[in-house]
């Protein structure tokens, strides 16, 4: 099992489980964004950029059957600021993984694309056949993959399943820049500080948990399914329920600061599950309370760290 991007957020969760599950695992990874300490200890690690030609060496050597390809830049605002860099990483990145992976005879893919694919939405909740409409560089390359990912099932028999993610959450997600709205809300309010809301805060989501994530994952590699599948909860949380949420769990008296919708916003986002349970058997198993408790849990231990 060959996973990239295994030191980020989402891939080293995934990593975990695997190798709970006792597969062996190795992971790629440049640590433009990853941390080392994110790897699990029983993974073998390669400190290569998938736009490398070491890529392939990589595979040579350790013949997957499996990759699970998380390896991506993950920021909209960079991919409007530098487009060409978004789509060197998550399109010519990711040829050169798929060209590894016809000559090593790989069996499967399994690609994180995004929500973000979907612009404002004309439907709710959001299923596989909704209208696409990307509104920014990130968005393109995200979908663009799904297409390449088609192209070398039809000419290679690369079976793929693509899991498009609505907004996941939990612990080592990044709070830093504009990472997820859970990290930085957490990170804030474990410091005794306000965390900014956009708008009203009534603007709904679709948070989904990391450990649910990994598991949608597991069943792709392990069942026989192939396509597209949104991985979502389809529950709908309102940034001003996850703040109260956050503020319960923490017992804390803070009040967020309200401030202008940022321009661009998406007002409602939510999304349906039903095709990843009939198709992997995939339904969401942690409550957002539950979610959240484990997250917190997490930034308590990294603040923890930081003072000692
Ligand atoms: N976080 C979300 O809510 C979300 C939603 C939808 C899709 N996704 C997708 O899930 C995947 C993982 O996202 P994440 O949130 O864990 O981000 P992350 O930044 O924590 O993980 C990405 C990893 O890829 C590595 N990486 C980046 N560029 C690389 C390169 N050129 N070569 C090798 N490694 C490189 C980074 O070092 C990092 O460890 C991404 O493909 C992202 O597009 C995430």
């Amino acid at each position: 099992m060959l996973v990239t991007g295994g030191a980020g957020f989402i891939g080293s969760n995934i990593v975990d489980l695997l190798i709970e599950k006792n597969y062996e695992v190795c992971v790629i990874d440049s640590l433009i964004h990853g941390k080392r300490s994110n790897i699990n200890p029983k993974a073998k690690f390669y400190e290569v950029d998938i736009r490398d030609k070491k890529v392939i060496e990589v595979f040579d050597e350790y013949r997957p059957d499996f990759v699970v390809h998380n390896a991506a830049q993950i920021s909209v605002s960079n991919s409007v600021k530098d487009p060409v860099n978004d789509a060197d990483i998550n399109i010519m990145g990711t040829i050169n993984i798929l060209e590894a992976a016809k000559k090593c005879n790989v069996k499967k893919i399994i690609y994180p694309a995004s929500a973000a694919i979907f612009g404002e939405p004309v439907y709710l909740p959001i299923d596989e056949k909704h209208p696409l409409d990307m509104i920014s560089g990130y968005g393109v390359s995200k979908h663009t993959v799904e297409h390449y990912l088609k192209v070398y099932k039809s000419l290679n028999n690369i079976d793929y399943v693509s899991l498009r993610y609505s907004n996941v959450y939990g612990p080592r997600q990044d709070s830093s820049g504009e990472g997820g709205v859970v990290a930085i809300f957490c990170e804030k309010m474990l410091n005794d500080e306000s965390p900014f809301i956009y708008g009203d805060g009534e603007q709904i989501r679709d948070f989904v948990f990391v450990e649910d994530v990994a598991k949608a994952n597991l069943l792709a590699i392990e069942s026989n399914a192939n396509g597209i599948m949104n991985i979502c909860t389809n529950n709908k949380v309102t940034v001003n329920d996850l703040f109260e949420t956050i503020r319960n769990v923490l017992g804390k008296d803070i009040k967020a600061t309200y401030t202008s919708e940022r321009e661009g916003d998406i007002k409602n986002s939510y999304m349906t599950y039903k095709k990843a349970k009939d198709s992997l058997g995939w339904q969401p198993e942690t409550t957002i309370e539950e979610g959240l408790r484990k997250t917190i849990e997490y930034y308590k231990g990294i603040k923890q760290d930081n003072n000692n």
